[in-house]
């Protein structure tokens, strides 16, 4: 539509690059769920007003004694505390339930990501303000299933940390942006080069399996060098005593042997990174599961016993 109603002059400007476009429509969509997580969070905000609200209502007026027994589950914002945070699971993991199904993979998108975790925290301050807050009283029953959703809340919120924290220290050691699969792959041949170099030099067997691992920090350890791996391999050679400790017609050998050993290292500690990333995720689930049968069993026990 512009296009026929430009100027001249802008009608010999030369037509955007479908790159551009692409680029600008990415860019819009970054402002656009930017925006959506701000709303996520207000929402959630908004909402932990009104449930704070609704108990010191509760505990300071409405069932303060004498006139009641505290906040307790069983008063009225008791159970309008206990149904919304049925209506928060619901919400919480129903999506990610639902989004597992169709996509085939755990990613979220960035917007669902965050009401996840803003809900789901309100969830969790939602449900103790429930029960009074009442937890080292609470019958066990009652008193173990909040420590389970709890802990589901906790390692949520824990697992976020990791997954912001974790990525950026795995970059910072690998070359190349790899998956775990590629890691175990890249370890595997890395062995096997030093198990044929030591086949033929077993005279560099103590310099290969004790000297050298000794010397070898731990990835985090070399500061901003880890980044350079020549620097590491260099420093370690020269803490091995490499150019005097191993024979003169040994020591491109020894040093190949000693850039597969730091590359082994700095890929065993991509591999614990890998495995932090992951390793959270079936608690978490599991968690979500066993609180849904749990949360059926607290609702009838609560009426029924
Ligand atoms: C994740 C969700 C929930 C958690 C973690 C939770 C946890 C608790 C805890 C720890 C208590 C205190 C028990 C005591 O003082 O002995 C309690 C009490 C109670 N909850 Fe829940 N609750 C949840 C959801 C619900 C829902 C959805 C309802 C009903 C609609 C409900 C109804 C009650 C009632 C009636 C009581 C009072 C029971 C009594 O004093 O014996 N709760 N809840
Ligand atoms: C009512 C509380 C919660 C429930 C029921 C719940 C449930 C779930 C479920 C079922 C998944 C797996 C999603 C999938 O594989 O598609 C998941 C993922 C996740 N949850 Fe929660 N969650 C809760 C609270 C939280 C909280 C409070 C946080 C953090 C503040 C959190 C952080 C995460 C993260 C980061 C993932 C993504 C894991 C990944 O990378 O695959 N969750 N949650």
């Amino acid at each position: 539509m512009t296009a026929t109603t430009a100027p001249a002059p802008q009608a010999a400007r030369p037509a955007p690059s479908p790159t551009a476009k692409k680029l600008s429509g990415k860019t819009l969509k970054e402002k656009e769920t930017r925006w959506d997580k701000r709303a996520a969070w207000f929402l959630a905000f908004v909402t932990t007003v009104i449930v704070v609200g609704l108990w010191a209502l509760s505990a300071y007026k409405l069932d303060a004694p004498p006139l009641g027994r505290g906040a307790q589950g069983d008063t009225v914002v008791g159970y309008a505390l206990g149904i919304l945070t049925l209506v928060l699971y619901g919400v919480v993991a129903a999506y990610s339930m639902r989004h597992r199904k169709r996509v085939q993979k755990r990613a979220m998108t960035r917007t669902w990501m965050e009401v996840h975790l803003a809900f789901g925290l309100v969830a969790g301050l939602a449900a103790v303000l429930h029960s009074g807050p009442r937890l080292l009283s609470a019958a066990p029953l009652h008193g173990a299933f909040l420590v389970a959703w709890l802990l589901l809340i906790a390692t949520g919120f824990f697992g976020k940390i990791i997954g912001v924290v974790v990525p950026r220290r795995l970059t910072r050691i690998e070359d190349e942006a790899l998956l775990a699969e590629d890691v175990t792959e890249k370890q595997a041949a890395m062995r096997k080069q030093i198990e044929e170099l030591l086949q033929a030099n077993p005279d560099l067997a103590e310099y290969a399996n004790t000297t050298v691992p000794k010397a070898i920090k731990n990835p985090q350890a070399y500061g901003k060098r880890r980044m350079k791996r020549p620097d590491v391999i260099e420093e370690v050679w020269t803490q091995t005593n490499g150019p005097t400790a191993v024979a003169a017609d040994k020591q491109d050998t020894a040093k190949r042997l000693v850039t597969c050993l730091v590359e082994e290292r700095f890929l065993e500690q991509m591999q614990g990174y890998h495995w932090m990333l992951r390793a959270w995720v079936p608690v978490h689930v599991a968690l979500t599961t066993l609180c849904f049968p749990w949360l059926i069993v607290h609702i009838v026990t609560v009426f029924l016993l």
